[in-house]
Parts: structure tokens; C-alpha cells; sequence
């Protein structure tokens, strides 16, 4: 490692934002981490004091490591925070600017989106008695009616649970089970790349052992129903036909600040996904103060998150956050590349969006790309940029900057993840010069340390990334599972650990490097290795399998899997795409392994623990160092060589 930061040191380029940018930005003075550094928790409590707040909160923090409350004794509700608190001076405001992916656009005014909200709200409540504390999943394409169904949720203070509509029926039941969600909201289906995704036929697969608590199933009819035809169920019901006769309002519910908001599932790097539990109060606060900040927003921004609401960046940075700042966002349902490469640029131009959140994969695809696709539009509105994900290779970064900035957008590269909530690491854009790579600087009121494996702190260097003190928007568990929750993120240091190893340089920038653990980032998206290999060991004929990740010009990481067959087990020549097309049933696409490679054997310790670090030493084209501890070192160099022709 300390190789890599030597030559860090050499290559580190500074950029600083425009005068222009600084004299118009929201943060002038350096007065937020005065005051955060001065007393954290009077900043926290400034912070909430921008939410609307039912009843005051008695206490701002009480901690009991690892369980953290903030803001207790008050009670508040998301809804009105995102959209009852606007009503009054900007009912007529573009809340949600919807694009289809086949060009259809609808406008919403926050007036409109709050009586959607309600309507929606008052069908769950009213009509199907989901009631405060019971489990929605949500499994829709990008529409705003995922939208309205997370602040309906949150109005009747139900818990909701996206579930990504890229993953497959089983994963989806998985997250069902385990959050024993009584009701289900879904969408007849969504448009990819000019293809139907026919999400209700998935959901009816999910369900179809009836050993769900599911009882009933609300249908978005989004698609028309010939393109997109579907099997009558006892426990579909119409969202389309129960608008029609619904509420125009119901009474929010008057949560307490620590009462769960949603759940989300993550991978992490034993078994199944984990339900990450957010709690209102405290979530909301670090939304409304990390959008206004980290992204400079304005009142008449048009401003673009990229991300699909079924990852934690779409809750936090599409939904909560902006919606709290009362800002207008961008909702786009598609691919980047439908019909043309230059959707992106077309969007930002026919909405003259000034905000642009996305990903280093997205990036690195657009570059490949090339510029003719950009050239053709008018990105001129454009005023900032933001990354998240995955770390952002210098390279890419200043093509953003030159190329889709014009050099006059600073670039936010924002470090969290679902755990925190919101952003953790990001450098506040009129304050910090920015360096390509480096996320920069905790927010004000985060701290962050890197350090060795005993938990000290590296003062200057690499290290594993802790955030030193609890946050408002910090996890509060895993859903059913607190011991789960204890092992993973707190019993290594004291502190919380984030999984990531970093450096930091002479400025204190942090430069996340990427995981430490078994857990896969491919495009942005968190895989856990072991999900994999189970999925793969369940295809009739796998006795054995190990997956890696091997480095990617695009995606960042792809999947390489390892496999040995049953002895007897007949190969036939087409089995590396039904495996890839399994894992993919069993998982979702994303999952899909890019290489799978079939050995007789796996390199073991001579007690038979597979050696991982071999086989991520031979995806990723490195020296798998000495081999002789291993009970069977020749087959190294023999499935070295299976790789070395593959790719
Ligand atoms: C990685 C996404 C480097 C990191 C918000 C983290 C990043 C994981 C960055 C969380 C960044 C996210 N630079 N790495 N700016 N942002 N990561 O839960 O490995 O989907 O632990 O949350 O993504 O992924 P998650």
C-alpha cells in the first residue's frame, strides 16, 4: 500500500471551483465546520431544526454503542417534511420532472405530487389496513409512482423496502420473507433498452408457493396491457382503478424521531443480504443538510440524480433529500444508451438540469463512447457534477470536469454508503479545492479516521476507514438480526467500520481505495461473493465454487467464478452460459458472472480453506506471491493459465 500513496503523491492535481460558482454558493465561510468542531451536537440539533417538527425532541444523542438515538422525545413525519411544508410557497414548483424511456414526459407540481401521495396513502391505509410499523415492498420500474409510494409509506408510517427491479423473483421473496412485508407494490411492468421488464410476472413468481405474508398486490398499470400482458391473481389489486375513488388527503402519522423509516437490503459478505433499518428523525436531518451542501442547491435548480430509487442513493438523493429542500427532480426510467448514446446529454438539455449526480461507471462508459454523442447538445446549464459508488479514477474524473463540466463545474465525489445513509466524505464544493480521486474531506459533523489493524490511527496514509463518532442518519441495525449487527460493523474497532480501506494525504483528503472484505462493487452496484457461490453450488452438477472480482475498465469490478463439477458430472459445451444465466435467475442480472472458469481444483490451505487471495492475485493479472503453504500448489499455475486465455 505504501507504494500506492508515494505515487499518489506525485500524481495529486488540484482543482478549485469558479469565482463565479463561489460567489453564488450557499457556503461562504468555513462556518460549518467551526461550528460542528466547536460543539457537534449543537450543529445536529441546528441541523434537525430545519425539519418540521410534530413536537419538540427532548435530547439530541443518546448513545449506547453500538444503538444510537437522535432527536428523542420528538415526533415528526417524512411526508410533510417532503411535501406539506412547501404547500405554501411553492405548490405550483416542478417537483418531478418524469421522462420515459420512450419519450413520454410528465410534470408534477409539488401541489400534484402531494395529492398523488395522499390518494396512494389513504388506498394502503384505508383500503388494505397497512398500518404503522407493517412492511411494504416496493418493486417498480423508475416512475413517479415509486416515488409517491415511499412518501405514502411514510405518511401512514408504514416501513417500505425497495427491492431493485433488476433482481430476480427469488431474490425478491428473500427480501419479502425476511421483512415479512404484507402487501406489495408493483407495476404491470417498466421499459430497458426498448424491452419490457414484466415486474408483475416476477412478483406472481415470487408469491407463487403462498408462503408469503403478502395478502394483497397493488398493480401500477404503467405499460399498456398488450405490450405487457399479465396472469390474474386473487391478490392483485388496481392502483389505477382505487385512485380513482381515493382521498385527496390523509393525516400523516406522528412518528417518534427513532421510528424506523425503511428498511433496505445490501450485501454484505456472509449470507443472505441484510436489511439495513433507517429511522426518520435523524435520516431526515442528514438528507436535508447533506443535499443542501454537499450539492450547492438552490431554489431554482433543476437537479438530476441518476440513480434508480432501488439503491440508497436514489432513497437518499433522488427522494428524501431533495424533496425536503423542496427542490425539482429529474426522473429519467431508462437506459443511458436508449435509442442513442447521447440520452443523457439530451435530457440535460431538453431540461436544462443544472445538478448531474452519477456514477464512475456511467463515467467510464460515456468516455468509451465518445464525444460525438456530447458535442451535438448544449450542456451549458450545468453548474455542478457529482460522483458515487465506487472510487473514481483520475482519469475519469477529468473528462467529467473537461468534458461534460467545461471546466467550470466543480465535481462533488461523495463517499458513503446505505449503512450511513448519507453522505459521509465529500468535499463542500465552494469551500474545498477538489483533487481528481480524493472524495476530500468528512462533512461537517462526521468524523472519520483511518486505521491499522488495531485500531489505531494512521495519522497519514493507508489504513481501514472508521467513522470515529455516531451520526444522525447512521444505521440503527439489521432488521431482525442485532447481533449480525454488532459482528459486522462494530466489534473490529471501537468505532464504526465501513469495509473500505483508504489513505489520506498531506491536505487530510481521504481517497477511498475500494472493499477490504468479500464484498464485490461491479458498476456501483454491492455484491456479496458468497451470495454467488451459493447461487452457483445450486446448479445441479457445481460441487464447489469461489468467486473474485477482476478489475474492469468500465463496470470498476466484474465477476470471475471458479468452479469444480461433480466427479461425474457430464460438461456439455453450452454449460458456462446456463450457469452465468442461473446466477442470474437465482440473483438478477447484475450478478451474472463475467468469466466462469471450471478446474478440477481450487487452491486450499492443507486444512482446506480456499485460498481467495490467489485467485484474486490471478484475475486481477498479479503475482500470487508463494504457494508452497498450499496443499496442492500445481494447480495455481494451472488455472492461471485457463485464465491468461480467456481474457
Ligand atoms: C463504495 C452507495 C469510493 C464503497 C452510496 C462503499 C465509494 C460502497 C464511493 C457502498 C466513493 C461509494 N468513492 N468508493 N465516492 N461511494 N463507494 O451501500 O466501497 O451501495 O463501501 O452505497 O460503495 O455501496 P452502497
Amino acid at each position: 500500500m505504501l507504494d500506492t500513496i508515494e505515487s499518489l503523491a506525485k500524481e495529486e492535481k488540484s482543482f478549485t471551483a469558479s469565482n463565479t460558482f463561489k460567489r453564488k454558493a450557499n457556503s461562504q465561510t468555513q462556518s460549518l465546520y467551526s461550528s460542528a468542531k466547536t460543539d457537534r451536537l449543537s450543529f445536529w440539533d441546528n441541523q434537525a431544526q430545519n425539519l418540521e417538527w410534530f413536537s419538540p425532541y427532548t435530547s439530541i444523542l443518546e448513545w449506547n454503542r453500538p444503538f444510537a438515538k437522535w432527536f428523542s422525545g420528538g415526533t415528526l413525519n417524512a411526508s410533510v417534511n417532503c411535501l406539506d411544508i412547501h404547500l405554501k410557497t411553492k405548490a405550483q414548483k416542478k417537483a418531478i420532472i418524469w421522462e420515459g424511456e420512450n419519450g413520454d414526459i410528465k410534470e408534477l407540481s409539488y401541489q400534484e405530487v402531494f395529492e398523488e401521495v395522499n390518494k396512494l396513502a389513504d388506498i394502503l391505509k384505508n383500503k388494505f389496513n397497512v398500518k404503522k410499523g407493517d412492511r411494504v415492498t416496493l418493486y417498480m420500474p423508475m416512475i413517479p409512482e415509486l416515488l409517491y409510494a415511499l412518501l405514502a409509506c411514510s405518511r401512514i408510517g408504514a416501513i417500505h423496502s425497495v427491492v431493485f427491479g433488476g433482481f430476480s423473483a427469488q431474490s425478491l421473496k428473500d427480501r419479502i420473507l425476511d421483512s415479512q412485508s404484507k402487501m406489495v407494490i408493483t407495476a404491470n411492468g417498466g421499459s430497458r433498452r426498448g424491452k419490457v421488464l414484466n415486474l408483475k410476472n416476477i412478483v406472481d413468481e415470487a408469491l407463487s408457493k403462498n408462503d408469503t405474508p403478502v395478502e394483497n398486490v397493488l398493480i401500477v398499470n404503467h405499460l399498456p396491457e398488450d405490450t405487457c400482458p399479465t396472469q390474474k391473481k386473487e391478490y392483485d389489486q388496481s392502483y389505477n382503478e382505487l385512485r380513482k375513488s381515493a382521498a385527496n388527503y390523509v393525516e400523516p402519522e406522528h412518528m417518534e424521531s427513532e421510528d424506523i423509516l425503511f428498511i433496505l437490503y445490501t450485501s454484505g459478505t456472509t449470507g443472505k443480504p441484510k436489511g439495513i433499518v433507517h429511522t426518520t428523525g435523524g435520516y431526515l436531518t442528514h438528507a436535508k443538510y447533506s443535499t443542501k451542501t454537499v450539492f450547492d442547491l438552490k431554489d431554482d435548480d433543476i437537479y438530476w440524480c441518476t440513480a434508480d430509487i432501488g439503491w440508497i442513493t436514489g432513497h437518499t438523493y433522488m427522494v428524501y433529500g431533495p424533496m425536503a429542500n423542496g427542490a425539482t427532480v429529474v426522473m429519467y426510467e431508462g437506459a443511458p444508451d436508449y435509442p442513442e448514446k447521447n440520452r443523457f446529454w439530451e435530457i440535460i438539455e431538453k431540461h436544462n438540469v443544472s445538478i448531474l449526480y452519477t456514477a464512475p461507471t456511467a463515467i467510464r462508459a460515456f468516455m468509451k463512447w465518445g464525444l460525438t454523442h456530447i458535442e451535438k447538445h448544449n450542456l451549458s446549464s450545468l453548474r455542478l457534477l457529482g460522483s458515487v459508488g465506487e472510487p473514481i479514477n483520475p482519469e475519469a474524473w477529468e473528462w467529467y470536469y473537461n468534458h461534460i463540466g467545461s471546466k467550470q463545474c466543480p465535481i462533488v465525489d461523495t463517499w458513503w454508503q446505505t449503512e450511513t445513509g448519507g453522505i459521509m466524505i465529500s468535499n463542500i464544493p465552494s469551500l474545498n479545492d477538489m483533487k481528481p480521486g480524493f472524495a476530500g474531506l468528512p462533512l461537517p459533523g462526521i468524523e472519520a479516521k483511518i486505521l491499522d489493524k488495531d485500531g489505531g490511527e494512521v495519522s497519514k496514509g493507508g489504513g481501514l476507514l472508521s467513522l470515529t463518532e455516531p451520526w444522525p442518519s447512521m444505521l440503527r441495525g439489521i432488521w431482525g438480526d442485532n447481533k449480525r449487527y454488532k459482528e459486522v460493523y462494530w466489534d473490529k474497532f471501537n468505532t464504526y467500520f465501513a469495509g473500505d480501506g483508504a489513505i489520506k494525504d498531506k491536505d487530510d483528503y481521504i481517497k477511498v481505495l475500494g472493499r477490504v472484505d468479500d464484498v464485490l462493487n461491479v458498476a456501483g452496484h454491492r455484491i456479496g461473493t458468497m451470495e454467488v457461490e451459493s447461487a452457483l453450488v445450486e446448479f445441479e452438477g457445481v460441487a464447489e465454487a469461489a468467486v473474485v472480482g477482476m478489475p474492469d475498465e468500465i463496470k470498476g469490478q466484474a465477476i470471475v467464478s471458479f468452479v469444480i463439477l461433480e466427479e461425474n458430472f457430464k460438461q456439455d459445451d453450452d454449460l458456462e452460459n446456463k450457469l452465468k444465466q442461473f446466477v442470474s435467475k437465482q440473483i438478477g442480472a447484475i450478478a451474472k458472472p463475467k468469466q466462469i472458469i471450471f478446474t478440477p481444483d481450487l487452491p486450499k490451505t492443507r486444512s482446506g480453506k480456499i485460498m481467495r487471495r490467489i485467485l484474486k492475485n490471478i484475475a486481477a493479472n498479479e503475482d500470487t506471491g508463494g504457494t508452497s503453504t498450499l496443499a496442492n500448489p500445481a494447480i495455481v499455475k494451472s488455472i492461471k493459465e485457463q485464465f491468461n486465455k480467456l481474457s
